[in-house]
């Protein structure tokens, strides 16, 4: 098992390795003297791991309950934010007590929304069974429900007591899914790690395990010095964005028809391109990058044009009055946070992307 630590607001272990699902209780013990436990997960979760889970919980003595959710990103919405409130209401939860969010980002976000606000705020377990879940939304505290305006706009700012990524979660992770993780950690390594990114892009594993053992450590720990130097996202945590805008763009002008990954991973290489053809990185990092994608089988051409993304992106949150923040990689392992002036992001869509 390995381990790390996260001293944020509040200082917390993320484990990795196979066999915490039947250990999550004692772990969880380890962090919390709760006498009531509730697992939050989605149909798919509770059919594959809430029985390990569960099992596990009692056995360590909590008095355990468990709410089931539809999967999909629908699930991440104010009805069930509520739904979750009120549950714990009724079965008389207290501020000692503790919720598990057991599957991806979606069961992630809503539950820990809801540990942020029931009560003021009690303490949740992050046990996140994607990839993407395990690498990104799972460390760092932030939570959310979208609203119908848009994607993630009420939340809160609320780390995990303990984060537990038990990797036999991966056995039976559709492919597709394994790549929207696989896009983040190369993102990682991109902007903050160059080994990592020399792992993904050149080595053989061999074993699957290994290589999620190792790459989510690293994508991870990247993460982690992001968070502790800025937990609040108004500086160099901001890294993370890298792909985003377009990334976002791409989602939006294609009716999230294309996966979060592979927009970042068309976002990624653009502004790659971009950075290098301003004269602002070091070194090219587009043909490694791409040739890493392509490794991978995640498809960076993107099929929509500058003038389209660009408008998409100005209606994003993420503008900040006349200057609209960008990350560049500086060359592979280093990445850079550029403010440019709103009229510039057209070209610079356009240099991404012309061939
Ligand atoms: N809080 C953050 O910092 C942060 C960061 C990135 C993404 N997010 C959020 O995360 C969400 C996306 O997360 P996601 O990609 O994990 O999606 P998800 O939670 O919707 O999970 C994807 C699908 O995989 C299924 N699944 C989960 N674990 C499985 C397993 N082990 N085997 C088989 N199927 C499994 C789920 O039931 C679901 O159908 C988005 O809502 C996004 O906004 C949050
Ligand atoms: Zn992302």
């Amino acid at each position: 098992m390995l381990s790390l630590t996260v001293r944020a607001s509040k200082k917390y272990d993320v484990k990795i390795g196979s066999g915490l699902m039947e250990n999550a209780g004692r772990l969880i013990r380890g962090v919390s003297g709760a006498r009531k436990a509730c697992v939050i997960c989605d149909t798919t979760t509770r059919e594959l791991f809430s029985d390990r889970v569960i099992g596990s919980l009692s056995g360590a003595g909590f008095d355990t309950h468990l709410l089931i959710f539809a999967p999909g990103e629908q699930t991440k919405s104010m009805s069930n934010y509520a739904r979750i409130l009120e549950y714990l209401a009724e079965k008389h939860f207290t501020r000692t007590d503790i919720l598990v969010a057991l599957g991806g980002g979606v069961i992630g976000d809503l539950t820990g929304f809801a540990a942020a606000s029931f009560l003021r705020g009690i303490n949740y377990v992050q046990m996140p069974t994607t990839l993407l879940s395990a690498v990104d939304s799972s460390v760092g505290g932030k939570t959310a429900v979208n609203l119908k305006a848009g994607k993630n706009l009420a939340g809160a700012f609320h780390q995990p007591a303990i984060v537990l990524f038990d990797t036999n979660s991966m056995d039976s992770l559709p492919e597709e899914q394994f790549k929207e993780g696989l896009a983040e950690i190369i993102k990682c390594g991109m902007i903050g790690d160059k080994d990592l990114f020399e792992y993904v892009a050149y080595k053989e594993a061999p074993r699957i395990n290994d290589f999620v053992e190792m790459t989510a450590e690293r994508a991870i720990m990247v993460k982690r010095d992001l968070v502790e130097a800025d937990e609040y996202d108004i500086g160099p945590r901001k890294l993370l964005n890298y792909g985003h805008t377009m990334g976002h763009a791409i989602e939006l002008c294609s009716g999230y028809e294309i996966s979060h990954g592979r927009a970042v991973a068309m976002g990624m290489l653009a502004a790659s391109k971009a950075a290098y053809r301003k004269g602002w990185s070091n070194e090219d990092c587009t043909i490694p990058l791409w040739q890493t994608l392509e490794r991978y089988g995640i498809d960076p051409k993107c099929p929509f044009g500058a003038e389209e993304l660009a408008s998409a992106a100005l209606k994003d949150k993420k503008r900040n009055g006349s200057t609209i923040s960008l990350v560049i990689p500086l060359q592979i392992g280093e990445g850079a946070i550029m403010d440019i002036k709103v009229e510039e992001l057209l070209e610079f869509f356009r240099l991404g992307l012309e061939g």
